[in-house]
């Protein structure tokens, strides 16, 4: 079996996994070999609801009875009723939706719909976001991934992100005063062409290590956007639909933006990714000839999916659930920082949380070595964890993003096996066997 993946697969990240997963259910997954994993990325976040939840099921069956997909001129009941229920749960002026398949796509129809309003192509992102691989929104990927690719777009321009545990203008300590997002638009005015056109931000920045902005921080940034006619720009890929306790994650800050992206938590695991502006933008790009025609644009099959999510979400009240778990995991996570010196830090919000190792809480030195220890041998108990990438590009933070449906027992497993995985590899490590 390994030796066919080395065969036929083009490798397109790290080395694969060391099994072959046969089902899926809720939040565990089974390998072929029969043993139970917690699932504790959601797969790659987007199995919001738990992996093949039976109304998910359901509603695929039923598209796959009726229509599957059709010609992008072409509408679907499906996609009438999911355009309805999705703008219907965004506040004005979000009224407008168009229905397409991955994260990287709804940006890139986000960065093209501002371009073409505002006339502008300069764009704005945050250190340590990501977007996706298609070039636009690559460009604005800031948390890693440019080398070999060539030039970036032009116009990408960068402010730092708000990483309180390690400020990046060396200012703050613990809890960031917005200095880093007034010094990092000084630096854009400086470097701009006279063309700003937008900002792109995630409300939690996952990718570049669950980094939380503060209160006040994007009310501050809609305000500089506002001050220069730049479009504000919300990535809701891991934080719409719950995640954060929140149905969207800029319901938390207060702060609406003028075009909204939202991907992989809408499918229940179905490609599905959506794009929101206001009727305003809309009607200027349509009139100015806005075109994104693809395959897969407004496919009935990936909204009837979509449908079923959002009623499931509502029905099930999984958005408080969410925020009541969240909190529930980040106290647990919290007793074991208390016996672990290497926990340098948890942060979060609702159910995307992050735990951030150290070797040594006064110099907050990334544990990588240990880092990558823990979630291999976490894996090995059964425990699914991303890690990702703090300072310097260390891979010390992992990334804890159950389905909104986790239980507090799976949580408790969870912790459990994180809590002996700490024990045994800081023993390891510590005796220098893993250095
Ligand atoms: C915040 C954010 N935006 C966009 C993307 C890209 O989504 P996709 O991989 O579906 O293109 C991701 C993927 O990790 C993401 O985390």
């Amino acid at each position: 079996m390994h030796d066919d993946r080395e065969r036929f697969l083009i490798r397109y990240a790290r080395e694969f996994a060391p099994f072959i997963v046969s089902r899926a259910r809720g939040a565990w997954i089974e390998t072929s070999d029969g043993k139970r994993i917690l699932d504790f990325t959601s797969g790659q976040i987007c199995a919001t609801i738990g992996h093949n939840h039976p109304r998910i099921v359901a509603a695929v069956e039923q598209a796959l009875t009726e229509v599957i997909h059709l010609n992008s001129w072409m509408l679907s009941e499906p996609v009438l009723a999911l355009a309805e229920r999705l703008t219907s749960l965004l506040p004005s002026p979000l009224d407008k939706v168009i229905l397409l398949n991955t994260g990287g796509e709804a940006n890139e129809v986000a960065l093209r719909l501002a371009k073409m309003h505002t006339g502008r192509f300069e764009v704005v992102g945050l250190t340590r976001s990501w977007h996706g691989l298609q070039a636009g929104a690559a460009s604005l990927n800031l948390a890693g991934g440019h080398a070999g690719y060539g030039p970036l777009m032009p116009g990408s321009l960068t402010i730092p992100a708000p990483y309180a545990y390690r400020c990046p203008i060396r200012h703050c300590d613990g809890a960031c005063d917005c200095t880093c997002l007034e010094a990092g638009f000084e630096t854009i005015d400086q470097q701009s062409v006279g063309s700003l056109c937008a900002v792109i931000a995630e409300p939690v920045l996952s990718a570049g290590g669950v980094i939380v902005p503060p209160a006040g921080y994007f009310e501050r940034l809609r305000e500089l956007c506002d001050e220069r006619g730049m479009l504000l720009i919300f990535d809701e890929a891991q934080t719409g639909f719950g995640r954060l306790g929140a149905m969207f994650g800029f319901e938390l800050y207060g702060v609406v933006p003028d075009i909204l992206t939202v991907s992989k938590t809408l499918g229940g695991g179905i490609p599905l990714a959506a794009t929101f502006t206001s009727q305003a933008i809309e009607a200027d790009c349509y009139r100015k000839g806005f075109m994104h025609v693809t395959s897969h644009v407004a496919d009935p099959m990936p909204a009837a999916a979509g449908l079923a999510l959002v009623q499931v979400i509502e029905e099930d009240c999984l958005v408080e659930q969410a925020r009541k778990r969240g909190e529930y995991l980040v106290a647990r996570l919290e007793e074991l920082q208390e016996r672990h010196e290497q926990i340098g830090d948890v942060r979060g919000k609702g159910l995307l949380v992050g735990v951030e190792l150290v070797e040594d809480r006064g110099t907050r030195k990334a544990a990588d070595v240990l880092g990558a220890a823990v979630c291999d041998e976490c894996l090995r108990c059964g425990l699914s964890m991303n890690i990702v990438r703090s300072s310097g590009g260390m891979l010390n933070c992992f990334r804890i993003a159950p389905p909104l449906s986790v239980t507090e027992e799976e949580i408790d497993t969870a912790v459990g096996i994180m809590d002996e995985a700490l024990t045994s590899m800081a023993a390891v490590v510590g005796q220098g066997s893993l250095q």
